[in-house]
């Protein structure tokens, strides 16, 4: 299987930290944040691998990645989105690299202590549709919420004011080649993007969105204080750090 990682936008939220460079090449504990969502794809026995990058510096990714040698790969493959349009936007690059197969998606900013190997064994089993990483977390408003009915989702939503539940869509997603027909379907939200969320709204209501619940830790790294979060679960995951 193929995995997608995306690494562009401005991260305006990190200004200053991201003025030079870009969000995702940032240290996280002892490493840049790109390496921890490559080295979550890998573990999971993906080794085909396409970053997304674009904005500021993005010329870096491939000082700083190289062929990929590094973490055992063949190669690593890149591309560039212009300007900022949303998650769903910078996916539509993957297109010709994922050739109407089924693939896992990472955002670039996300941090996990344990495997997604099951959760994509899973998936690989699965005729079509996607398949989402739910985690509980205390404040679900900054992320896409869902509303669930006994083990049902009945919705999702792109942080509300109001949480209709602690589960959030983490950033890493299984879609089906069908994910980019759906994209060409989506208009920009109020925040100008296309949203992830509404793609995954759209295989929910083709009954065909799937989840599993994450147990280990997770965070994003687009505030500072979820990024201090990352580098402190990243220095107790190497067991150096008793923070
Ligand atoms: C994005 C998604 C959101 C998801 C989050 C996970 O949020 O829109 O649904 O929960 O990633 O990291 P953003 O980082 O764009 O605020």
């Amino acid at each position: 299987m193929k995995g997608v990682i995306l690494a562009g936008g401005l991260g305006k939220r990190l200004e200053p930290l991201t003025r030079i460079t870009n969000k995702h090449l940032l240290p996280v504990y002892d490493r840049p944040m790109i390496f921890y969502p490559i080295q979550t794809l890998i573990d999971a026995g993906i080794e085909d691998i396409l970053i997304v990058t674009g904005g500021n510096n993005s010329g870096d990714f491939l000082r700083l990645l190289g062929d990929g040698a590094e973490f055992g790969l063949k190669r690593i493959n890149y591309t560039y989105q212009q300007g900022e349009g949303g998650i769903a936007e910078a996916l539509k690059l993957a297109e010709y690299f994922v050739d109407n197969n089924k693939f896992v998606v990472m955002l670039g900013d996300n941090v996990i202590d344990s495997s997604i190997k099951l959760f994509v064994e899973k998936f690989k089993k699965q005729p079509k549709g996607a398949r989402i990483i739910l985690k509980r977390v205390s404040e679900p408003e900054r992320f896409g919420v869902v509303e669930l009915k006994g083990k049902r989702i009945v919705s999702i939503i792109e942080k509300p004011k109001k949480p209709k539940s602690n589960f959030i869509v983490t950033g890493i997603y299984m879609y089906d080649g069908e994910v980019f027909n759906i994209i060409r379907t989506l208009k920009p939200s109020k925040r100008g993007e296309l949203e992830i969320t509404d793609v995954n709204n759209a295989y929910l209501k083709r009954e065909q969105l799937y989840y599993d619940i994450l147990e280990g830790e997770w965070t994003d790294c687009g505030t500072f204080r979820s990024l201090l979060r990352a580098n402190l679960l990243a220095a107790r995951k190497i067991k150096e750090c008793r923070i």
